[in-house]
């Protein structure tokens, strides 16, 4: 362990970044990696043997979160994490960065103490975070807290009618198990996580790494509009009910409320039925993505889009429907523990993000913090998400930092 630790750590970063590079990576070079899918499996796979390399000791805990502890898990312990699993043609940063950067901060720290740490150290590899597969992000984290149902989440079925249940159970995780984890939560003191940036504020602030100051609140909706299939070429067009026209209506709605309101709303996934190039669609369901700096914005814009589709569903004699499948409430990360970190790593940029997290879902209950790495694109969920390898280095050094004064501070 000490051999490996006392390696170059870029070198080290390299290797790791090698060993995820292939899996889950589509053609277009952005990665598929769903919760509960091979990809996933390959993940975690990974994730053991990086805990086994460092004889860090492996545990799934109840709602399959993976843990490796450094020195005796107990009351008190300081965690750092993230995730593996990522949105449809994701990029590679979203997540693991997080979970490799803290395997090498645990590395770095390491190689200068001998002995075991006064207080355990864990790094996390939360499960499902983007909630691509089953509609409901950071499930992990919100079993864990008891933010999510068990029973609902068991029944969260993804595209092919798999349960998140039979999903987890495939997987060998048993989905009896699922629910709050009070003793768990209650034994971590701190958590902090480091991810990519996913904004280019940093570039513009000329500093490779920031810290979160807040989440803004954020949700999901599914909407269902079902019409009448028919011919294309002699359906007139008065008698058609086309839910396309309906659906066209709520994208424009939802960009101009959001335009109004200075937040941001997206319809990024739609599933249209059944599909025909020469036919009207008889039904599709679409999903509504809004963020906004306040609860009461957030509101408004989603009243604002559903206003516009049901205005529109009447018109084509379409049925609508709008069900909720999350809403996350803002976060204020910890203050002190901000003010701390920030004036550990020399007066680091402070930046809030409409980016949802696991650490945000945990701040609920705990202090947490979140580290960004520059990422001078400026673009995240996508392939083009990138940060130099300085500034990921940046990141996990920061990171040690952090944890060095948080366990032995
Ligand atoms: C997670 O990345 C989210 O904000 O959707
Ligand atoms: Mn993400
Ligand atoms: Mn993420």
């Amino acid at each position: 362990v000490r051999e490996r630790a006392q390696g170059d750590l870029l070198a080290r970063f390299q290797e790791a970044w090698d060993e995820l590079a292939e899996i889950g990576r589509n053609p277009e070079g952005g990665y598929d990696r769903f919760a509960w899918t091979e990809a996933d499996r390959q993940m975690r796979a990974w994730f053991s043997r990086a805990a086994a390399e460092r004889n860090m000791t492996l545990e799934q805990d109840r709602n399959g979160n993976l843990w490796a502890w450094w020195g005796e898990p107990g009351d008190g312990a300081i965690v750092t994490g993230s995730h593996l699993d990522s949105v449809p043609g994701g990029g590679a940063f979203d997540g693991p960065l997080g979970v490799v950067g803290s395997f090498l901060a645990v590395d770095e720290l390491r190689s200068r103490h001998e002995e075991s740490p006064p207080r355990a150290v864990a790094v996390v590899d939360f499960s499902d975070e983007e909630g691509a597969r089953f509609g409901v992000a950071c499930v992990g984290s919100r079993l864990m807290t008891g933010e999510l149902d068990p029973d609902r989440a068991r029944r969260l079925v993804d595209e092919s009618g798999v349960t998140l249940a039979e999903a987890m159970r495939s997987a060998g995780v048993d989905d009896k198990l699922l629910g709050p984890d009070e003793a768990r939560l209650s034994a971590i003191t701190t958590y902090v996580e480091l991810h990519i940036e996913q904004g280019r504020a940093l570039a513009d602030f000329d500093a490779p790494v920031g810290v979160a100051t807040a989440i803004w609140p954020h949700g999901r909706w599914r909407l269902r509009f079902k019409g009448e299939a028919n011919h294309a070429g002699t359906a007139r067009l008065q008698d058609r009910h086309d839910p396309m026209l309906v659906f066209a209506a709520v994208v424009t709605a939802a960009r101009e409320a959001a335009a109004r309101h200075q937040c941001l709303a997206t319809v990024g996934k739609a599933l249209v039925h059944p599909n025909a190039t020469n036919g009207v669609a008889s039904s599709l369901q679409a999903w509504l993505d809004a963020r906004a700096p306040d609860a009461e914005t957030l509101n408004s814009v989603i009243t604002e889009v559903r206003a516009a589709a049901e205005a529109s569903a009447n018109e084509q004699g379409v049925e609508f429907e709008c069900y909720q499948e999350s809403v996350t409430a803002a976060v204020s990360f910890n203050s002190d523990l901000r003010r701390r970190i920030v004036t550990l790593l020399g007066g680091v940029p402070e930046i809030p993000t409409g980016a949802g997290h696991d650490a945000g879902i945990l701040s609920e209950r705990i202090p947490t913090a979140m580290v960004f790495a520059r990422n001078p694109t400026g673009v995240s969920h996508s392939p083009a998400e990138r940060s130099s390898v300085e500034d990921c280095l940046a990141g996990v050094r920061a990171l040690a930092v952090i944890l060095e004064d948080l366990v032995w501070g």
